[in-house]
């Protein structure tokens, strides 16, 4: 026998073809290596498939009842590792099949009455990516909590705020992360929306036109959750539209690529502000690495590496947007690329966020009970940093209208009085009252208070401003949003 043929050969369209597949065909259009994770809820589609099958007549219950142990002792095989995945039967679908034929015979070859694998594989997609995006809500829960809790307990530390990475105003440290639990919402938010749209059974739609045997699809759908808040089912309308676009594994992966995008501005910040130059931060050890070389260094590498993973994420939303860009109606083979992208987004953010939750917010000590290993900060660098770069000279210009000036003029005073501060080296808090009541008459004694750090921060209470008081009451409101999520 020629390599490239296969004695074991069992497949479905085998019966029209002279020629067994080419060996180097057969693994190119092999999936199994990565589509096997999709296991489980191939399983549960076909039992939901069947036990419709069923109901309606066109299955006989014996039959059901085979396809149900069938499925019973696969689960068992997988579980225990004794399952073996043959690549030479392509992929997660006909490598169950086959597995369920060889062990119930007839009903396992009935299964797939009024079914393709093009519907089959779209539905699984589609489970897998609701059951996985309900995990990353959790984990951003996760994540969003640990910010909070660090924020609370710092709300009256002051931290330059940059804007061109340029020394602008003090800010609060917990408004500075609380703006990061904000973005975790919106991302929060967003992956709901997908989870909504991604909840649309295809089964039904077959290869691309539907089927000429009665199926209930509202049945299918309802077994498998596929349902509306009120509980209606929720199909997908048109059977080519069904089985052929992956918009739901596109979106979720832009939804991704943004959450990631917000991780890495915030590791961005780590790594600027664990350096000597900021000392803001301190990261516990185990999320740090050495140098083989230098033995004083410790590495933000989790930061960096969150950083580098998102252009991975962003890359595979190119590669999905990519793939779908020429693809005529209905299914097409191109489709099978779709998974890989779409599992190491999955992976890749879940990863992310779980590290990220403990290294920010730290782990309870079993022994002691309390929280260790979180972020640690260094607020007396954070308040220096914040002294220097005439942060508070917004303040004095406020100041000044608050006295009577137009905005523009007082602008215009403070940006003399920094000019003559850095030429002389000095800082206008230290300025004696004459020499700041050189710049305006109106200056008096509590201009001190207007320009501390303390003043600046406790000044800007608008809401969502950085004023502790404000700040306390966005940390209520989140902390209440989280509990009823992670309850
Ligand atoms: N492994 C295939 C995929 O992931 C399953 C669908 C194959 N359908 C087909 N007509 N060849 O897309």
């Amino acid at each position: 026998m020629p390599s490239n043929q296969f004695d074991h050969k069992q497949q479905a369209w085998s019966a029209l073809f002279s020629e067994p597949m080419h060996e180097c065909v057969q693994r190119y259009t092999a999936s199994v290596s990565f589509d096997q994770r999709l296991w489980k809820v191939d399983i549960a589609a076909s039992l939901a498939h069947a036990e419709m099958l069923c109901h309606q007549g066109i299955l006989c219950p014996q039959d059901y009842a085979d396809i149900c142990r069938g499925m019973e002792t696969i689960t068992q095989e997988i579980e225990s590792g004794s399952f073996v995945w043959k690549w030479e039967l392509e992929d997660v679908h006909l490598n169950l099949e086959a597995r369920l034929t060889a062990l119930v015979g007839d009903a396992g070859k009935r299964l797939h009455t009024g079914r393709s694998r093009n519907d089959q594989v779209a539905t699984d997609v589609r489970l897998w990516l609701r059951a996985e995006i309900d995990k990353l809500i959790l984990a951003l829960a996760a994540l969003q909590r640990a910010l909070v809790e660090v924020a609370a307990e710092h709300v009256d530390v002051i931290l330059p705020g940059f804007t061109h990475l340029q020394v602008a105003q003090p800010v609060s440290f917990a408004h500075h992360l609380l703006a990061y639990v904000e973005m975790f919402d919106r991302d929060t938010q967003r992956l709901r929306e997908v989870r909504r749209r991604t909840n649309h059974l295809p089964l039904g739609a077959a290869a691309l036109a539907g089927t000429s045997y009665p199926l209930d699809r509202e049945r299918v759908a309802c077994t498998l959750g596929m349902v509306d808040e009120q509980g209606c089912p929720q199909l997908c309308q048109n059977s080519i539209d069904a089985v052929s676009d992956r918009d739901f594994a596109i979106e979720f992966t832009a939804s991704a690529s943004l959450c990631m995008v917000h991780l890495s501005r915030f590791s961005e910040e780590l790594v600027l502000w664990t350096s000597q130059q900021f000392g803001f931060v301190r990261i516990a050890d185990r999320f740090t690495t050495g140098s083989s070389i230098m033995p004083q260094k410790k590495n933000p590498d989790v930061a960096e590496l969150a950083r580098g993973k998102t252009g991975r994420v962003v890359g595979h939303l190119m590669g999905l947007l990519m793939l779908m860009k020429g693809q005529p109606l209905a299914y097409n083979k191109d489709n099978q690329e779709d998974k890989e992208p779409l599992f190491d987004t999955v992976d890749t953010l879940w990863n992310t966020l779980r590290i990220f939750a403990e290294m920010i917010g730290g782990q309870i000590d079993p022994q002691t009970g309390h929280k260790e290993g979180g972020l640690q900060l260094c607020s007396a660098a954070m308040a220096s940093a914040a002294r220097v770069g005439f942060s508070t000279a917004t303040d004095l210009a406020d100041y000044l209208v608050r006295k009577g000036l137009p905005f523009r003029d007082a602008h215009e005073i403070v940006a003399r009085a920094v000019r003559e501060a850095i030429a002389t080296n000095t800082d206008l808090c230290e300025w004696p009252l004459e020499r700041l009541q050189s710049l305006h008459p109106h200056i008096q004694e509590d201009v001190y208070t207007a320009i501390s750090l303390r003043g600046a921060l406790e000044s800007r209470h608008t809401v969502g401003g950085t004023a502790p008081n404000r700040v306390r009451e966005q940390l209520a409101r989140h902390a209440q949003r989280l509990a009823c999520l992670l309850k």
